[in-house]
C-alpha cells in the first residue's frame, strides 16, 4: 500500500489513528472534569505502565479534554538529572506563563491573568534559576525563593481565580518519578492542601511502575492522595481495533488470520502494535492483508523494533550496566532476586547495588517488590539475549 498513506505511528505520546482501550481512565476523568464544575473536586490521577504501553498518548488527550472543557491545562516532562532539574521547575514557570495567556485570551479575563501571569514568572526566577536577584516590576514582592511556599502561593491564587470562574487547574506531569523530590514534596504537598480547602487543582501524573512507591516515600499521605491506574497492554478485542479501525478509514482491511498474527506478536503492547500496522501496510500488496503479509509484517517490525525501540535504551547504558541487564535477561525471569542477578554477574547484591540504581535511575528497571528487579521495556530480555556478547 501506498507509504504515504501509512496511517500507523510509532513514536512517542504520538496521537496514535485509533486510541483504543483505556475507556476506564478517560470515564473517570471525564466524571473529575464534569464533578469540578460543579465545584466538587476529587482526587487527582496516577498512571503508571511499562515503556511504550500509552501513558504520554493517555495524558495528553486527558489534558486535551480538560482544556476543551476550559481548565487551564499545564503540561510538563520530568527528567532525571541535576540539568533536568533545573530546567522542569523553568518549564513549569514558563508553560504556565504561556497556559495563562491562552486562558485569558479564551475566558476574557485580562487583569487577573496579568497577575497570575507575573507570579508565575516569580515562580521561574524564584525557584528555577537560583536566587531571586531580578527586579520584577510588580506591586508584590518577588518569590521566596522557598519551593513549598512559592508553589503554594500560586497554586492558590490561581485555583482561587479559576474557582470563580468555575473551572480549574490540572498539572499534567509525564515521566513524574523522574522529578526532583524537593518539587515533588512540594506538589504533593500542595495537592494535599488543596483537597481539604477545596481548591480546584489536580496534579494528573504518569510514570513507570514505580511511581506509586516513589510517591509514597516522599509523603506517607500520597497513597490517598490519588486514585492510581496501571496502564497495561490492550485486550486482544482493542489490540485488533488499533490495527483494523486505521486501516479501514482508508478503504483496507484484514482477514481474521492476519489480524490475529499481528495481535499475538504485539502482546497487546501498543508501541508494536503501530510498529507491526505500520509494517504491514508497508509490506501488502493489495487489501486484505492476508497471513502472509502478517508474518513478513511480524518479521520488518521486530527489525524495526531490534533498530530502534530496544538500541535507545541499550546504547545509552555503560559497560558495566549492560552487564547488569544481560544478567537479568539469563535469569530467564521477569521478575528475579537482585541476588540472582547479583550472583550471575559473580558478584554480592551489596556489590552491585551502584549499578542497579543507576539502571533504575536511567528507567531501564524497576523493582516490582523488596529484593526483586525487573525491565521497564517489554521485550528488553529477549532483544539483550539476541545481541552478542563481547
Ligand atoms: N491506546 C492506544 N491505542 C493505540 N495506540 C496507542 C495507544 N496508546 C499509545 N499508542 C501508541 O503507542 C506508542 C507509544 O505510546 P506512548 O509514547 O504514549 O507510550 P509511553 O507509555 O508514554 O512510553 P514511554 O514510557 O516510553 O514514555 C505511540 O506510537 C502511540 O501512538
Ligand atoms: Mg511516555
Amino acid at each position: 500500500m501506498d507509504p504515504a498513506l501509512n496511517p500507523f505511528k510509532p513514536g512517542s505520546g504520538l496521537r496514535p489513528p485509533a486510541l483504543e482501550g483505556r475507556t476506564r481512565q478517560r470515564e473517570e476523568f471525564d466524571l473529575l472534569v464534569a464533578r469540578s464544575k460543579n465545584r466538587i473536586y476529587d482526587r487527582g490521577m496516577v498512571l503508571s505502565g511499562l515503556r511504550g504501553v500509552g501513558k504520554t498518548t493517555l495524558l495528553n488527550s486527558l489534558a486535551e479534554h480538560a482544556e476543551r472543557q476550559g481548565w487551564l491545562a499545564i503540561g510538563i516532562e520530568a527528567r532525571p538529572n541535576e540539568a533536568g532539574i533545573a530546567a522542569v521547575r523553568a518549564k513549569l514557570g514558563n508553560e504556565l506563563a504561556s497556559g495563562l495567556r491562552r486562558y485569558s485570551r479564551r475566558r476574557r479575563m485580562q487583569k487577573v491573568a496579568d497577575e497570575l501571569i507575573a507570579l508565575a514568572r516569580g515562580f521561574t526566577l524564584g525557584v528555577g534559576l537560583g536566587p531571586a536577584k531580578v527586579e520584577l516590576a510588580l506591586d508584590r514582592p518577588a518569590a521566596s525563593g522557598d519551593i513549598d511556599i512559592d508553589l503554594e502561593e500560586l497554586v492558590e491564587a490561581i485555583s482561587d481565580a479559576m474557582k470563580k470562574d468555575g473551572t480549574a487547574f490540572g498539572l499534567f506531569i509525564d515521566e513524574m518519578q523522574d522529578l526532583d523530590s524537593d518539587l515533588l514534596g512540594a506538589l504533593l504537598a500542595v495537592q494535599h492542601r488543596a483537597s481539604q480547602r477545596e481548591w480546584p487543582f489536580f496534579v494528573i501524573g504518569a510514570g513507570l511502575p514505580s511511581l506509586p512507591a516513589v510517591l509514597a516515600e516522599n509523603r506517607s499521605y500520597a497513597e490517598r492522595q490519588f486514585t492510581y491506574s496501571t496502564i497495561g497492554p490492550l485486550s486482544p478485542a482493542d489490540a485488533a481495533d488499533a490495527l483494523d479501525v486505521p486501516v479501514r478509514n482508508h478503504g483496507g482491511s484484514f482477514t481474521p488470520e492476519a489480524l490475529e498474527i499481528l495481535v499475538d506478536a504485539s502482546g497487546g503492547y501498543p508501541y508494536f502494535l503501530q510498529e507491526f500496522g505500520k509494517a504491514v501496510w508497508n509490506v501488502a500488496p493489495r487489501a486484505p492483508f492476508d497471513d502472509e503479509d502478517a508474518h513478513i509484517a511480524v518479521d520488518e517490525g521486530r527489525r524495526a523494533l531490534d533498530d530502534g525501540f530496544f538500541p535507545s535504551r541499550w546504547n545509552r547504558s555503560s559497560e558495566r550496566e549492560r552487564r547488569y541487564l544481560r544478567a537479568i535477561a539469563d535469569t530467564g525471569e521477569d521478575q528475579p532476586r537482585s541476588g540472582r542477578v547479583a550472583a550471575a554477574m559473580g558478584s554480592t547484591t551489596t556489590a552491585v547495588s551502584d549499578v542497579r540504581d543507576s539502571t533504575i535511575r536511567k528507567g531501564l528497571v524497576w523493582s516490582p517488590e523488596h529484593g526483586r528487579v525487573a525491565f521497564t521495556v517489554p521485550g528488553m530480555a529477549d532483544f539483550i539475549r539476541r545481541q552478542p556478547t563481547d
